[in-house]
């Protein structure tokens, strides 16, 4: 009798009647207290309803009877990782594998689960197995590769990010893992097929592109064998590489941050120049290394030569060129060689060309009418409307903001476009083990970015925190206008630019649940009044995310910043150029080092590298200080590369700091470990203001 009354509750189950189901399961354990299956099935329903409490003690019950069925064991391990018991689920999907080794589920829980703990190395060879069934699962190989790749195992998450490719072609987290990867692997272990793979990886529409720079650049240098240091360059010679898709794509979508190609590329740029004659076969090269002047912001050292070709070329196209035309070949090609140089909205006639319509220029200049004359053009009407909120009459204030007007910084063209997530779920990862405060979870929560220059971290955080409202304030309008044309093209609405100096933002009269302010504070006159006019905008229980320069990771800028202010430069194109050149061509060996940074590859990343006007850098001890000061809770610091291998480091040397919040540790690890703040400058962190009361 049972046994129907059970086939009957689990038709009503499987067809979703759970009421129904969950009746007659009882009427059976009213008969029988100790029958299994129903025991197993009313915890099943009770997860399936979200009572997961309710779920584990059935199926204990269920096991209580009958231990050996691996399906029991299955059921119960999701319930108990549901009701946050992840590490006791853990031993029941082994046991049910013991009992049954081909049950699937259990092996891919099992593997999702050490992941979510962090134990990773555990989690490999589950993957590995699920995927001897699956060969071609997207997300085993995808979860594969990113085990390996936090491991360094590059070549091996590679070859698995690429596997998953082939079956997701449009996956930004596929994508996203495959560019990792393969900007990682070591120059010498490079195969052939990496260098299509990383032609194909220029194409995604979703990733930050800049990280393929250097190893795009290892890649052409490998497979051309041209003599890359001879001073005059023969183009005859190099009809293979002018037309290598690798190089195109790297001078389009990358700024250059190889020295020894810069020296290259500057020396066939003056030769194209100064020579008489362009081969239709060498258009599509010279319009993407005009691209990369773009990109660079004309970084190349220039030869008074060629100074004084492009003062004649200028005023050849300012007289060659009738409103109303459409521009012809040879007109053209005088464009093109000027934009190796300058920006087409330098040009007397800018407002002129920009009357064009796209589709009437050769398709080889489309692309440099587009960023440097449309794009400008759309940016100075969008500076037009940015609202002010403060006026700026702080003295520093105002030579910062000169700065950024002359050279917003940086000039990013790509980023890293991973699915949307919310502010509450974000937060939860900055604090795990904290309880988060209910008003981050409220609808539109507000996120203040203090100093958003050209706009990078902003979109970003629009693109991650996907229900917040966010406040982006800077000195610079340039900087927004750039700011605000880059969000326009990312689809980004959830964004309102202000021009604006923090040290007067106690205007906006509101306090944030988030504020986040990276390498701003450090250019003030006094960073401390700064950060505290930030304080007071932060709502007590919200989260502070500060960037600040640390004084062992800019050595090198320090020693070149010493040598500047000797030499008597200022920060103009031409001085930086110089500069540069010496450096380049190997003068400054005993601060070379910072040629290490992809700053140093862009006028503005180089003006805002070595030549700021107002820097001040800090040690962990005085940052420690300084968040006292603020009475505000250091919650950890954050790292852009190699995030994990720098946590697992400092973990392995100071576990009596399981939440890495002890500052004396990390003074202590720096020391042992100069580089770990190297890549950011300095030093990214999170604090949290205390809960009022
Ligand atoms: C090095 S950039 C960093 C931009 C951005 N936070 C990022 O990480 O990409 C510094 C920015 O801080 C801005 N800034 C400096 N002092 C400021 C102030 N007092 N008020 C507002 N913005 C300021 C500058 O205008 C500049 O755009």
């Amino acid at each position: 009798m049972s046994a129907e009354i059970l086939t009957q509750a689990v038709r009503h189950h499987e067809a979703g009647q759970l009421e129904k189901a969950e009746a007659l399961y009882r009427e059976v354990l009213s008969g029988d207290p100790n029958q299994p299956d129903a025991l197993h099935l009313l915890g099943v329903l009770a997860h399936q309803k979200g009572d997961h409490a309710a779920a584990v003690t059935l199926l204990r019950q269920a096991i209580a009877q009958d231990a050996s069925a691996p399906i029991f064991h299955l059921h119960l391990g999701y319930a108990l990782d549901a009701s946050g018991h992840s590490p006791e689920a853990i031993g029941h999907y082994e046991t049910a594998l013991k009992l049954e080794p081909g049950l699937t589920p259990a092996r891919h829980q099992l593997a999702d689960t050490l992941l979510a703990l962090g134990r990773s190395a555990e989690a490999g060879p589950h993957y590995e197995a699920l995927l001897k069934h699956e060969p071609k699962n997207a997300e085993f190989l995808a979860k594969l590769g990113a085990i390996e790749s936090d491991s360094g195992r590059m070549k091996e998450a590679c070859a698995h990010f690429e596997a998953a490719l082939r079956q997701l072609p449009d996956n930004a987290l596929v994508h996203i893992g495959l560019v990792h990867a393969l900007a990682h692997i070591e120059p010498e272990a490079y195969e052939t097929h990496h260098t299509a793979l990383m032609e194909e990886a220029f194409g995604f529409p979703d990733v930050a592109h800049q990280v393929l720079a250097r190893p795009a650049a290892a890649l052409v240098k490998r497979k051309t064998a041209i003599d890359w240091k001879a001073e005059e360059v023969d183009p005859e010679g190099l009809s293979e590489l002018l037309s290598d898709g690798l190089l195109l794509a790297l001078l389009r979508k990358t700024t250059n941050a190889d020295g020894e190609l810069e020296l290259f590329l500057m020396r066939l740029r003056r030769h194209f120049f100064l020579a008489h004659e362009i081969a239709t076969a060498q258009l599509p090269f010279l319009s993407a290394l005009a691209e990369q002047g773009f990109n660079n912001e004309y970084v190349f050292w220039v030869s008074e030569e060629e100074e004084a070709r492009l003062v004649e070329l200028k005023a050849e196209i300012e007289s060659g060129f009738a409103e109303g035309a459409n521009p012809d070949e040879a007109f053209c090609e005088k464009l093109l060689l000027f934009a190796l140089y300058a920006p087409l909205h330098t040009l007397g006639l800018a407002e002129k060309l920009n009357g064009v319509s796209l589709d009437a220029w050769p398709s080889h200049l489309q692309p440099i009418a587009q960023r440097t004359l449309f794009d400008w053009f759309e940016e100075q009407a969008i500076k037009d409307t940015l609202p002010s909120l403060t006026e700026i009459k702080d003295a520093t204030s105002r030579a910062v903001q000169s700065q950024y007007e002359e050279n917003p910084y940086p000039r990013w063209l790509s980023i890293d476009q991973p699915p949307p997530s919310t502010l509450a779920d974000e937060m939860a990862q900055v604090a795990p083990h904290a309880s988060l405060p209910g008003f981050l979870a409220e609808p539109s929560p507000e996120v203040l970015i203090a100093g958003s220059g050209t706009g990078k971290h902003a979109i970003l955080r629009a693109l991650s925190y996907g229900d917040a409202k966010i406040t982006a304030v800077d000195l610079s309008k340039s900087s927004l206008a750039y700011a605000s044309r880059m969000a326009k093209t990312f689809g980004i609405e959830n964004i309102a630019f202000h021009q604006g100096d923090i040290l007067d933002l106690d205007c906006l009269d509101r306090q944030f649940p988030v504020i986040e302010c990276g390498g701003v504070l450090h250019h003030m006159k006094e960073p401390e009044k700064g950060w505290t006019v930030l304080t007071r905008l932060l709502r007590p229980g919200g989260f502070m995310l500060i960037g600040l320069y640390g004084e062992a990771a800019r050595k090198d800028i320090v020693e070149a910043r010493k040598r500047i202010a000797e030499l008597g430069l200022q920060s103009t194109p031409k001085d930086i150029r110089d500069f540069r050149k010496a450096m380049l061509s190997g003068e400054y060996e005993d601060f070379s080092g910072l040629m290490v940074f992809h700053d140093f590859f862009a006028l503005s990343g180089c003006r805002d590298l070595i030549f700021h006007v107002q820097e001040h850098r800090y040690t962990i001890p005085e940052i420690g200080k300084m968040i006292d000061d603020q009475s505000l809770e250091f919650l950890g610091f954050r790292f852009y590369e190699d995030a994990l291998g720098i946590a697992n480091l400092y973990r392995k040397e100071y576990p009596a700091d399981p939440d890495m919040t002890d500052l004396a540790s990390w003074e202590r690890f720096e020391e042992a470990h100069p580089q770990v703040f190297t890549e950011m400058l300095g030093y990214l962190f999170w604090c949290r203001k205390p809960m009022e009361g």
